[in-house]
């Protein structure tokens, strides 16, 4: 194995250059200039994104007998908005700049900015802050008027709520239970810098737990412990995660009581994921704006109820920039720097890349027939290009775990070199036996720190 040692660690430069660089995100409408704040996943990114949405799915609905999922429309009717709150209270206080015309919010500039009136970037005078709503609007039909008015949803959470009843309905669940939805959600965001940190249009994983009012605190702390653990699983390293618990004034218009769940991002301690008491705010709210009954019938204790609901909101494409974040490395290698992505092997883009050691003598060929049988069991490459040792460079810097060579041997034993991307070690194993070690080493993965 070649000696290595720790060079230095990630900052948002290299990981935005890597990403456009190796194909996982690139600026989107990039040709005409980019348009600030929205991001396109390329072949990796999309393929990263995709497998910690699964990685999510599978947790939440597959291993809970209890929580099933759905697929709720963006576009709601603009009542749901009304009565979720978002209308009134989703708001931003803004100040602009009456001499740069720059507008900040009022909460993230200096207090004695504020308190001054002075802007922070030019020393102009500011407005006093004004609430601007962060859902986009839009209309629907023809014709623009007021009765026209939509909103693109500001989180997945409503579309659940509106479907309580058509989901207890149809799948005979009885509290507790959960519904659980992936999507895109939208907010007119001042402040998006960061790459994919906060962006206008993103992804949320929301997932809705129904409960008896009473047991809100036990459930409360149940899906808080239980989403931490779910960060470890991924992946990411324990010391990189922490809680916040949101004091009086940071609780949303509709939480009781929230934490969130933050990592350490290159550019400080930020949110990933939201656990929030939303106690029968929605249902009740739903209720009204409705006039539709959303009580529970407790079949055995005859009692009646509006549920509690304890939600975990965590972000789709911030999780992406976390496992990003969090996976880069560098580190000297022979006098050299490598770059390696170090991800869980369920979460690589790439799981397995084949290479002939040269292209001759038939080893091209023997190298692609084997890629083409692993493809039915994992994501693959195949590469032929350039020296040994570059190739699997290239394939650190995508974080693909496995390299596996052909060589001369090959013909004549039918093994190969299997390489692993953390260690750089190599063992000699035959071919057939490709599959089933792959699979043992992702399942028993462990992260060195
Ligand atoms: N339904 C509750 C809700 O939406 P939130 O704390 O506003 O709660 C939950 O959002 C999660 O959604 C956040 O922890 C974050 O991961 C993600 N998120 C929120 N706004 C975002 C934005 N502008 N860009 C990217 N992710 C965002």
């Amino acid at each position: 194995m070649a000696a290595s040692a720790e060079v230095s660690g990630v900052t948002m430069d290299k990981l935005v250059s890597l990403c456009k660089r190796r194909g996982f995100i690139f600026q989107s409408s990039e040709i005409y200039g980019g348009l600030s704040s929205a991001w396109d996943y390329g072949p990796l990114g999309v393929e990263l994104k995709k497998r910690i949405q699964n990685f999510w799915w599978k947790e939440m609905t597959q291993l809970n007998d209890n929580i099933v999922g759905i697929d709720a429309a963006i576009m709601m009717h603009p009542k749901v908005w009304e009565a979720s709150g978002h209308v009134e209270n989703f708001t931003d206080p803004l100040v602009d700049c009456k001499k740069c015309k720059q507008r900040f919010r009022a909460d993230q500039i200096p207090k004695e900015n504020l308190e001054k009136h002075i802007c922070p970037e030019c020393g102009g005078e500011l407005t006093d802050p004004r609430q601007f709503n962060l859902m986009f609007k839009t209309h629907m039909g023809p014709v623009e008027n007021d009765a026209s008015v939509i909103y693109l949803r500001p989180e997945t959470a409503q579309g659940i709520y509106v479907n309580f009843k058509n989901v207890l309905q149809t799948s005979r669940l009885k509290i507790p239970f959960g519904i659980a939805q992936v999507g895109k959600a939208f907010r007119n965001e001042i402040t998006t810098k960061n790459f994919i940190f906060r962006t206008c249009e993103f992804e949320q994983m929301e997932m809705q737990y129904f409960v008896y009012p009473p047991e809100d605190e036990k459930w409360f702390e149940f899906w808080k412990e239980k989403r931490f653990n779910y960060y470890k699983t991924l992946g990411v390293r324990e010391k990189k995660l922490r809680f916040h618990q949101h004091g009086p004034n940071e609780l949303a218009h509709y939480a009781k009581k929230a934490f969130d769940i933050e990592y350490e991002f290159p550019f400080g301690w930020k949110e990933l994921e939201g656990i929030h008491n939303r106690t029968d705010y929605d249902l009740k709210r739903h209720m009204e704006f409705s006039g539709k009954d959303l009580t529970y019938l407790d079949d055995q204790s005859r009692e009646r109820y509006i549920p509690y609901i304890i939600e975990t909101s965590a972000g789709l494409t911030r999780t992406v920039l976390v496992v990003l974040s969090d996976a880069y490395d560098e580190e000297e290698v022979a006098g050299e720097k490598r770059v390696v992505l170090r991800f869980h092997p369920d979460l690589a883009p790439i799981t397995a890349a084949v290479f002939p050691l040269v292209k001759k003598d038939g080893l091209a060929e023997l190298a692609k027939n084997i890629e083409k049988d692993l493809r039915k069991h994992f994501t693959t490459f195949y590469d032929q290009g350039g020296a040994i040792g570059r190739r699997y460079r290239r394939q650190d810097e995508v974080g693909t775990p496995f390299c596996i060579t052909v060589d001369y041997q090959t013909k004549e034993d039918n093994t190969v070199t299997l390489r692993f991307r953390d260690s750089m070690e190599q063992i000699r194993i035959p071919v057939k036996e490709i599959p089933a070690r792959i699979k043992k080493e992702s399942a028993e993965y462990r992260r060195k720190e």
